[in-house]
């Protein structure tokens, strides 16, 4: 939540935070703030709204015009989104922008008010963490840095700016993601690496209580001692194409686009003579083998992503899976030991919850498994083993090449650790070995489903409400439909488990209420049918996602999306395109802004 970069450079600094905002937004955007060293003095400009909102101000009333300065991308957390609540916010000597929370903010406004500190503006945990440091800023901005980390708690990364050290820029991580660029004589700050590729490939990563110091075009470090640290140059392995729409409307077409080549350069490396191998993730059969339980914890879409992996590992390993969602699991003291295997997945691989989760985890003595998008992200380096997904930068809000790869490495995982355990023989894992390889290919198919999903679109316009139904993996599949459709088009969905809306749920349908039935599973489809038929014979108007070559009686569905085969097991790999496009598209016909849905951002950071 909330994203923020900073600037030292030859380059206009204001143009230069703006283009790199840009790239920021999916992290928040309710408001908006740049500050630039002009003629030695920060000059602020804030605005509510978006970035776009920011710019028109600027043209008005001038932008700031330098070669230093931090800027800022806002998700409100303390204070509504209104142009004081706006970052940076300032100290007498000190301006600051900040992702993250503050926890303890309260007492610090306390210790403040009682040492004569009273001038507060905004309603924000920043502000005050702006005037600690000018509190404490007694001419040494590194000291003072140092002096101020010991005395805040939460989870933050800040980018700031002292009036009397003009064209330097100071950055300290605390949890909350930052990266440091370095380009030839400029140097950049950023929560994230997209936000500066166009400028640069290469990049720092800082760790837990590093400082920054960006002067005369370069980076210097030291740690939360003080003491001058090294650290080492990275490059980034996508380009500046990847975090563009490369012709796309919305970043969120262009992801479902690009699912094939994300499946296939996930699953690719994995892949060793036709038989899954993890190894270079460090995981061997006889790590799968030696779990009593499996827990998978997540957030969203990635939770939905875990149950798809429950009901494939238990149907294929036969082990236990339980899923949970994290901000619950990690409140509900849940019985874990070390013979347990705890798999967080996360997109951004910094969710607050899952985060907690992983640290919960490790403090029982289970074993960890992190599958995770964000190379370097904190899940990714503080869990036991890692299996990156490669679906390079996503950069809608609403994730969907994410999920899929997400969905190949439950199967990969699933087919070793059946293999592994003697639950399937190799000739059935070199099978479903070669299925999951054919996904790609597959995946194109139902990509070209798209016309016939744009149209059926038209039709959940007007509704207020929907349901999505399912059985078995279809019912996990539809709960991703269900929140995919939600959240970008705003209107109420649920997915429920088909057999079970007799028991209350029946009642909502009304007269032209759509009902999303994913029926991809042949030995339920005359079940899932039957439930069709009962909801259509109440006035629901039914859409039916099925394979081509699902036979049932042609009054049930009302619309047909009929999808490309594969093995049974793998069908949510592909039931998911339609879904996400009906999505799409429902969005984008109701006039949404479909990369940015109201009051959602993409990476959650607080709890
Ligand atoms: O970065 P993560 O995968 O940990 O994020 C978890 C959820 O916030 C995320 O999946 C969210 O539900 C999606 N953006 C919804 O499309």
């Amino acid at each position: 939540m909330c994203g923020i970069v900073g600037y030292v450079g030859p380059r206009d600094c204001s143009d230069v935070l703006v283009s790199a905002l840009t790239k920021l937004e999916y992290r928040g955007y309710d408001s908006a703030g740049i500050a630039v060293f002009e003629n030695g003095k920060i000059e602020v400009a804030k605005s509510k709204g978006r970035l776009t909102d920011l710019v028109a101000k600027m043209e008005k009333e001038g932008k700031p015009s330098g070669h230093a300065g931090i800027g800022h991308t806002r998700w409100a957390t303390h204070g509504e989104p209104s142009d004081v609540n706006s970052h940076p916010h300032s100290g007498r000597r000190v301006t600051i922008v900040h992702n993250g929370i503050i926890e303890n903010y309260k007492q610090i406004k306390k210790f403040l008010i009682d040492n004569d500190r009273t001038e507060f503006l905004s309603d924000t945990d920043t502000e005050i963490v702006a005037q600690l440091l000018d509190y404490y800023y007694d001419g040494n901005p590194v000291r003072c840095i140092r002096k101020v980390l010991h005395e805040i708690r939460g989870s933050f990364a800040l980018g700031i700016v002292f009036a009397d050290r003009p064209e330097t820029v100071y950055a300290v991580r605390c949890e909350s993601p930052l990266i440091v660029g370095q380009g030839m004589g400029e140097a950049f700050i950023a929560s994230d690496v997209p936000a500066i590729i166009k400028y640069t490939k290469d990049y720092y990563l800082l760790e837990y209580g590093e400082i920054a110091v960006l002067k005369n075009g370069s980076a210097s470090f030291c740690n939360l001692h003080g003491r001058m640290i090294e650290k080492e140059l990275k490059t980034a392995d996508f380009d500046e194409d990847s975090a563009e729409k490369g012709g796309f409307e919305h970043f969120m077409i262009k992801e479902i686009h690009e699912q094939p080549t994300a499946v296939k350069t996930t699953i690719t490396p994995r892949i060793e003579d036709g038989m899954p191998n993890l190894s270079e993730c460090g995981i061997t059969p006889e790590t799968l083998k030696s779990f009593k339980n499996i827990f998978i914890v997540a957030c969203g879409t990635a939770m939905h992503a875990g149950m798809v992996g429950k009901y494939v590992i238990e149907k294929l390993a036969r082990v236990s899976v339980t899923v949970d969602i994290a901000s619950e699991f990690r409140y509900r003291d849940p019985l874990l030991n070390e013979d347990d295997l705890v798999i967080i997945i996360s997109q951004s691989g910094e969710t607050a919850d899952s985060k907690a989760v992983l640290n919960l985890a490790k403090e029982k003595g289970a074993k960890t498994l992190a599958v995770v998008n964000v190379k370097g992200s904190s899940i990714a380096r503080e869990s036991d083993m890692v299996i990156y997904t490669h679906a390079g930068p996503e950069i809608a809000v609403a994730s969907t090449k994410a999920y899929m790869v997400q969905l190949s490495v439950m199967y990969l995982l699933a087919f070793e650790m059946a293999y592994a355990k003697g639950r399937i023989d190799e000739k059935e894992c070199r099978r479903l070995t070669a299925e999951l390889v054919k996904t790609p290919e597959i995946i194109e198919r139902a990509i070209s489903l798209e016309y016939n999903c744009q149209y059926i679109s038209t039709k959940l316009i007007t509704a207020d409400s929907l349901l999505y139904i399912g059985r078995g993996l279809d019912y996990a599949l539809s709960m991703e439909g269900s929140l995919k459709l939600k959240e970008v088009s705003y209107i109420h969905s649920e997915s429920y488990a088909a057999g079970e809306l007799k028991h209350g749920t029946i009642s909502l349908i009304t007269e032209g209420m759509p009902v999303i039935a994913v029926a991809t599973q042949t030995s339920l489809l005359e079940k899932t049918v039957s439930n069709i038929k009962e909801v259509k014979a109440r006035g629901a108007m039914t859409i039916v996602i099925c394979d081509e070559a699902a036979e049932f009686d042609n009054d049930a569905a009302d619309y047909t999306i009929r999808i490309p085969k594969i093995s049974e097991v793998l069908m949510p790999m592909i039931a998911t395109v339609p879904m996400q496009l009906l999505a799409y598209y429902t969005s984008v016909n109701k006039g949404n802004d479909v990369d940015k849905p109201r009051n959602l951002a993409k990476s959650v950071t607080v709890e």
